[in-house]
């Protein structure tokens, strides 16, 4: 790149409200343009952040403004189909999480990139915190030695978003593909994202379908994924169960030390000169050190594009995730456990 800003467009103007607050925020962006076929809603964001340049319509956006870099955040459905129209159109994309609905979507996805030779990153913003950044630090640096379990959930009492479109054919998935993907990619990407090999899951409609019969996705979904390295992972997405309430954990086990994501319990657990320690980790410190400030996944998108560097949520990565929910659907429907390709 032989520019230091970019002309970036957001189509999706719902959670895309958070994209187009941070590329304000930017100094890498020289000009804003927003897109949303909700005329009230672009009208609403474009207010809300004095954005001139609104489309209601992605292909006249791509045509006339001639972009740098686009982030998709549309249903899930649009995934594939509008992130490759940006690619062809001379674009980077960031791609709101799912990747897409299935593997196969995903694999055309990373294949048109590659195609265009632009970077297609996904929107893993979890990764971003800066605590989770901080245990980041602490596997990459050895202090947990070798990560052989991890156990990961995001589960409700009753929290199934209605304002979407809940169909297969929109969604892909209930909250396996909504939340799981948020949390396996987590533990995924703290574990150095070892490959799977073997999948068992069940999907089930328990409690939703009690209320609404013509509810067609899941309502919660759990599974058990063995890597080839010997690492087994939990994984439990719930939209409503009869638990407690909302709650996000990630634990992570390994043979030096362990961690505990939890709220606001944030823990790495070890043992320092033969004795159990349990050393918290605080937002805004890190023992006696100051945690660094994080980066938005926004900059972090706009900086591999300026330094031409690799996305640090990578197509493959978003695919490795698609390809173990494929698999987890396939297992709850045959019963039997599935072995991954490759
Ligand atoms: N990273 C996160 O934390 C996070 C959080 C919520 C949602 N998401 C993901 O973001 C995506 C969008 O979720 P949402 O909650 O904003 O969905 P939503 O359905 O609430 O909003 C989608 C928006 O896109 C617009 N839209 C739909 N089709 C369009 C088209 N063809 N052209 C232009 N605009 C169009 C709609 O008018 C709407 O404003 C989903 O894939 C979801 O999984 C990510």
């Amino acid at each position: 790149m032989n520019h230091d800003k970019l002309r970036v467009g957001v189509v999706g103007l719902m959670v895309g409200d958070g994209h187009v607050s941070d590329y304000i925020a930017s100094a890498s962006v020289e000009e804003l343009v927003i897109c949303d076929m909700n005329q009230q809603r672009l009208k609403e964001i474009g207010d809300k952040h004095g954005v001139k340049r609104r489309y209601a319509d992605f292909v006249e956006m791509l045509d006339k403004e001639k972009l740098d870099a686009v982030s998709i955040a549309l249903p899930n459905k649009l995934h594939m189909p509008m992130t490759i129209q940006a690619l062809e159109a001379g674009c980077h994309v960031l791609c709101e999480k799912p990747m897409a609905r299935t593997a196969a979507e995903a694999e055309k996805m990373a294949a048109a990139a590659k195609r265009a030779g632009k970077k297609l990153m996904i929107n893993f913003n979890q990764r971003f915190h800066p605590l989770h950044q901080a245990m980041k630090g602490l596997v990459d640096a050895g202090k947990l030695g070798e990560i052989y379990f991890a156990r990961t959930l995001w589960r409700r009492r009753r929290g199934v978003p209605r304002w979407y479109t809940l169909t297969q054919d929109n969604c892909g998935g209930g909250p396996l593909v909504d939340l799981g993907v948020h949390r396996l990619d987590l533990a995924m990407w703290l574990c150095g994202y070892p490959e799977p090999e073997w999948v068992l899951g069940n999907a089930y409609s328990k409690v939703e379908a009690q209320e609404f019969p013509d509810f067609e996705l899941e309502d919660m979904a759990a599974a058990m994924i063995r890597m080839k390295n010997g690492a087994m992972f939990d994984l439990e997405a719930s939209w409503a169960s009869h638990c407690e309430g909302e709650a996000l954990s990630t634990r992570i086990f390994g043979s030096k030390g362990g961690l505990v994501l939890e709220g606001s319990k944030n823990l790495f657990l070890t043992e320092i000169d033969g004795k159990l320690a349990n050393i918290e980790l605080v937002e805004g410190e890190f023992g006696n050190a100051p945690l660094a400030p994080t980066l938005t996944i926004r900059q972090a998108f706009l900086d591999a594009i300026l330094n031409d560097t690799e996305v640090p949520c990578t197509p493959a990565q978003g695919l490795t995730i698609n390809k173990i929910l494929d698999a987890i659907y396939r297992s709850a429907k045959t019963g039997a456990p599935v072995k991954m390709e490759g």
